[in-house]
């Protein structure tokens, strides 16, 4: 295909608005030409790249009781790459038109080798499920899904998002036209294809074609997208310092979003829903209201605009009053209750809907529901809560079942997570050796199975450890003070402080000059003797620590933490201690020295990434080892606390509940529980 190059884009915060491109050939042949490149008038696209796009696509086909033949003509349009997942809501019992749409659906998947996913919106299990995964809002008094196009698009995106897919688009399934459908697929891919974020969503211009309908209907239509369009140009131009009239696709209901995106968007039930989404990624993303993602604010939010060559043709209403109540003034509302609507905005759409709909001056604008985002639902207990009917919702019959390991979450093994202590656990107590723990190792990397480092080290030492053993997943340092995530290790994006060059950082410390500070007025206020690695050089690190000089040098490096050697009898150290704790410090005894620190926090720690595997990888199982009371809040915040022997053989009494206890020393033990625990269940 071909499309006209961007030449016109408005950016408003981490938002890039598109504006309008034309296709200029549905077909562009297979000879490669010099376009592509940028400054050329038009841009030509592969065949190839669309259809790897479409692969990862899902198209969601909301249908209430329409036309079989028009719903036939619409699956015929979908490219064959995609997944269409149909959402019906339409009439069962007697006449049971929700029937016939599976019988069809058969019919064509079996004619086409194809494979789609059919639901009922009103299905009780259906129901559950969503109310299981933690979006009750979307359920009615009774507890069902509520009625309502939005509410079936919102079950698409639930089922799209189980199914691992990347993209999800929507299509109407009362249009006339298949080659219309086709070509919305064909933009949808297009849209993703040259987005260069991969927060994107694609949203489609189609002219009505006024001869063939009821003339009354077509101008209607016509209004109620000039106007939503108006204002929501009103609303950005007031944030900017141009008038513009970017948006031409306010109430498009031809939209693609890839589901990253999807997944963080506040939606509005009913007809406003199209508009909403925009809303929603213009306040959140825009710079509007508090940025809620950093992640996605660096990366970009693309909105790309194009305009189709296909008639749009579709059932009408009998009631075209409909597209006031339902579509325009919703529309119009969303904009006006936005928190980031100017006056000046609201002051128009308030004397437009005065104008429309006769609303008096005291009254407000009706409000509209809004829908949180879906990300707040757990995908694996949608799904694990679904296993039973997947059967049934899958065309032809059980495909799904065959394919259970591409559905998010639905295997029955839970991924294992597995945290460790470095010193006296994985490093032996007194030779800090790791020898007898590598086979162990090696053996949980072959399964892929994480190795998360959580120890008092600083970020250096752990990072010179990571590239001996060669272990590549997140790390916690100094007691807690920090995660670091190396980038591009979750798939789904996450809030951090900062970043270096190849890692996120989840600062959960204070940063080490505070804590410095503070430890000097623990000084002066003289209560006994002590020193920190801070003030010492590397050499006498090197001889208290037993740390070469090299790790000795990286042991230095501290940036969330100071390491306190006590000078003095116990009754000095106690007094030091209890300074330091007046000072707001915290600290944790090591084995030989004192971690002090400020709102660091192993066991936190340890839930954030929890969190954070769970949110990427589904049901999730976890192991902690550790050996001594420093590990205590790491060992709680797992399921499987296991428990190394200290250098005496014997375990550190540590106040979790029920550690498992495992016979051998630091690495050897880590080896042992390994294979008995971590290994062995299923
Ligand atoms: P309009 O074409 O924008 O006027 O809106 P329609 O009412 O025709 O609906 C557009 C699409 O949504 C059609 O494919 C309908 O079959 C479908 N639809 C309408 N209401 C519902 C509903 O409650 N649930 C589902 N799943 N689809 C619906
Ligand atoms: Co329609």
């Amino acid at each position: 295909m071909r499309i006209e190059s961007i030449r016109q884009a408005e950016h408003l915060g981490s938002v890039k608005i598109h504006g309008v491109r034309r296709i200029l050939e549905l077909d562009s042949g297979s000879r490669q030409g010099a376009s592509g490149k940028s400054g050329s008038e038009a841009q030509r696209i592969d065949k190839g790249d669309i259809a790897a796009i479409e692969g990862k696509m899902a198209i969601v086909l909301p249908v209430k009781s329409e036309d079989p033949k028009v719903f036939e003509g619409v699956l015929a349009g979908v490219p064959h790459d995609c997944l269409p997942i149909i959402v019906s809501n339409s009439q069962r019992g007697e006449i049971d038109h929700f029937k016939s749409e599976q019988d069809i659906l058969e019919r064509f998947c079996q004619a086409t080798q194809r494979q789609a996913i059919i639901v009922h919106q009103r299905d009780p299990f259906l129901a559950r499920a969503i109310e299981c995964a933690g979006y009750p809002e979307i359920l009615d008094e009774d507890g069902f899904i509520r009625h309502g196009k939005s509410e079936g698009m919102l079950t698409g995106l639930f089922l799209a998002a189980m199914m691992g897919k990347e993209y999800i688009g929507y299509i109407d399934t009362d249009n006339f036209i298949p080659g219309a459908v086709w070509e919305y697929v064909k933009h949808y891919a297009i849209g993703f294809y040259l987005s260069t974020s991969p927060y994107t969503m694609v949203r489609i211009l189609w002219r009505y074609k006024p001869k063939m309908l009821g003339e009354l209907y077509f101008k209607k239509w016509g209004r109620v997208s000039e106007l939503t369009n108006k204002h929501l140009n009103h609303f950005l131009s007031t944030k900017g310092r141009f008038e513009t009239e970017i948006i031409k696709t306010a109430n498009a209901g031809e939209h693609a979003m890839s589901i990253d995106l999807a997944m963080r968007l506040n939606y509005a039930s009913g007809y406003a829903i199209e508009t909403q989404e925009l809303i929603s990624i213009l306040e959140q993303f825009g710079g509007l209201l508090p940025i809620a993602d950093r992640t996605i604010a660096e990366k970009g939010v693309d909105i790309i605009q194009t305009e189709t060559i296909n008639p749009h043709l579709h059932e009408e209403r009998e009631d075209s009053e409909h597209l006031y109540r339902d579509m325009l003034i919703p529309s119009l509302s969303v904009i006006y209750h936005s928190q980031a609507c100017e006056e000046s905005t609201r002051e128009l759409i308030r004397n437009q809907i005065a104008e429309i709909e006769g609303l008096k001056l005291e009254e407000d604008v009706p409000q509209v529901t809004l829908l949180p985002p879906p990300q707040k639902a757990d995908l694996a207990r949608f799904a694990g809560e679904l296993a039973d009917q997947l059967n049934d919702i899958s065309i032809p019959h059980g495909w799904m079942m065959a394919e259970k390991q591409t559905i998010h979450g639905t295997s029955s093994a839970a991924h294992k997570v597995v945290y460790t202590d470095l010193d006296g656990t994985l490093l032996h107590p007194v030779s800090n050796s790791y020898a007898p723990a590598l086979t162990a190792l090696r053996q949980l990397q072959e399964r892929q199975i994480p190795v998360i480092f959580c120890s008092a080290k600083t970020h250096a030492e752990q990072t010179e450890l990571r590239r001996e053993l060669e272990v590549k997943d997140p790390f916690i340092v100094e007691n807690g003070g920090a995660i670091f995530v190396p980038k591009d290790y979750f798939r789904l994006p996450f809030t951090y402080t900062k970043a270096n060059q190849v890692e996120y950082v989840i600062e959960l410390g204070a940063l080490y000059d505070d804590i410095k500070q503070r430890l000097k007025l623990v000084a002066e206020s003289g209560p006994g003797r002590f020193t920190t690695f801070g003030d010492m050089s590397i050499e006498e690190i090197a001889q208290v620590s037993g740390l070469n000089l090299r790790m000795a040098q990286l042991a230095k490096e501290r940036e969330y933490s100071e390491t306190v050697v006590m000078q003095g009898d116990k009754r000095e150290t106690e007094s030091v201690l209890d300074a330091i704790t007046k000072q707001g410090l915290s600290w944790v005894f090591g084995g030989r020295f004192y971690e002090v620190s400020l709102g660091a926090d192993k066991g936190k720690a340890v839930k954030i990434l929890n969190e954070l595997y769970r949110m990427n990888y589904g049901q999730i199982v976890t192991y902690g080892l550790g050996d001594g009371q420093n590990d205590a809040p790491l060992l709680a915040a797992v399921h499987h606390a296991l428990l190394v022997q200290n250098a005496d053989k014997r375990w550190s009494n540590l106040k979790v509940k029920d550690p498992i206890k495992v016979k051998d020393i630091g690495p050897s033990g880590w080896s042992r529980a390994v294979s008995e625990w971590v290994l062995k269940s299923p």
